[in-house]
């Protein structure tokens, strides 16, 4: 190649062959410029050496046959980028596409908590002996928590380094019994309710919180008698914590009922032999219980020569210990997964 221009046709050649060789949109631009660039492209030159052709059929000719060159590379240049956006579009899709076989991590479900759990297995247990859910304000009139219910001021159980006072007449509800008065008022005689609901006292120990649940009961109705009393409880009783269970019943004393009654249940931890969790007596108290007191069911608006009734208190948290075996109160508000986990699964 001594300085005679080289055969346009190579050129072309050379060209389509680069072309066809590009693998990528910037390296296709680069080729375009190269062979077809504006007066000094390697093809798009030949154009301009026309003008030394003197012959104008020769340089028609020759003109012709350089655009129809020009026009092939363009056409080879137009393919491939077409080709080359394909693939790279293709490439994405490849990229971006999602594995839909691929299991999913395992989900972790929560759990309820065993004292919501409690709760509402005891209110499946009442509405089947025809008990319905009432409820009452957590902030309490003194008056409905202790005076209604036979604790006139001055009794003990009024001490205020039991409970929480929000000012002189009001408190944080030591007990439910208030909602017997209330439930009373509302709804009259005959009734049969019970009320799950949150209470409050000075208490903090492996048995005690400071806000623990009740559920308090109520049924009042005409000749309701100690035996209706039992048979109810019992029934209670030997479905919540299983037929084969051993129960005892033990005169207690309550300011609110008479007579009054305690239910306990033979210890789940040594089954009667005694041991500390039943402090060696091999017995462990469930719930208080009796009959309404006269006074009480005249304070809720009751005939009491015509009506009588039976009441009783329990606390949730504490059937909820014995029937899963805990033993420690303050685990069933840790929220610690562990101890929750197995307690709720295994129940
Ligand atoms: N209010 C009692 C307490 O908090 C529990 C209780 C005992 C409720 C006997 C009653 C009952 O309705 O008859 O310890």
């Amino acid at each position: 190649m001594t300085g005679a221009p080289p055969d346009v046709h190579r050129v072309a050649a050379q060209a389509i062959d680069a072309v066809r060789g590009a693998t990528d949109l910037p390296s296709l631009e680069q080729l375009r410029a190269r062979y077809l660039g504006r007066g000094d492209g390697e093809l798009s030159a030949h154009l301009r050496g026309l003008g030394a052709i003197g012959e104008r059929e020769a340089r028609a000719q020759k003109a012709k046959v350089v655009q129809e060159l020009i026009g092939r590379v363009v056409e080879e240049i137009d393919a491939r980028r077409e080709q080359i956006e394909r693939e790279q579009s293709a490439d994405r899709e490849a990229a971006e596409a999602m594995d839909l076989t691929v299991p999913p991590p395992r989900l972790r479900r929560g759990n309820l908590s065993p004292v919501t759990l409690a709760a509402r297995e005891m209110q499946r247990i009442f509405a089947q002996l025809g008990y319905t859910v009432v409820s009452g304000p957590e902030v309490e009139y003194d008056r409905y928590n202790f005076t209604l219910v036979n604790q006139p001021p001055g009794h003990p159980a009024r001490d205020s380094q039991d409970t929480f006072y929000v000012d002189d007449a009001r408190l944080l509800r030591t007990h439910t019994s208030p909602v017997q008065i209330r439930s009373m008022i509302l709804h009259g005689a005959p009734q049969r309710v019970i009320v799950p609901g949150k209470a409050f006292r000075r208490d903090y120990d492996a048995s005690h919180m400071p806000m623990f649940h009740q559920v308090e009961g109520l049924c009042i109705d005409e000749g309701i008698a100690v035996s209706d009393l039992k048979g109810t409880l019992e029934y209670f009783a030997y479905s919540y914590f299983g037929a084969d269970s051993r129960l005892q019943w033990r005169p207690h004393h309550f300011p609110f009922t008479e007579p009054s009654l305690e239910l306990e249940l033979a210890c789940v931890a040594c089954g009667g032999e005694g041991c500390p969790l039943c402090k060696h007596s091999g017995w462990l108290e469930l719930l208080g219980c009796g009959m309404v007191h006269p006074t009480v069911l005249r304070n809720g608006g009751i005939d009491a020569e015509r009506y009588t009734g039976f009441a009783f208190g329990m606390g949730i948290e504490r059937a909820a210990m014995l029937a899963y075996g805990v033993q420690d109160m303050r685990l069933l508000y840790r929220n610690d997964a562990r101890f929750l986990r197995p307690v709720v699964v295994g129940a």
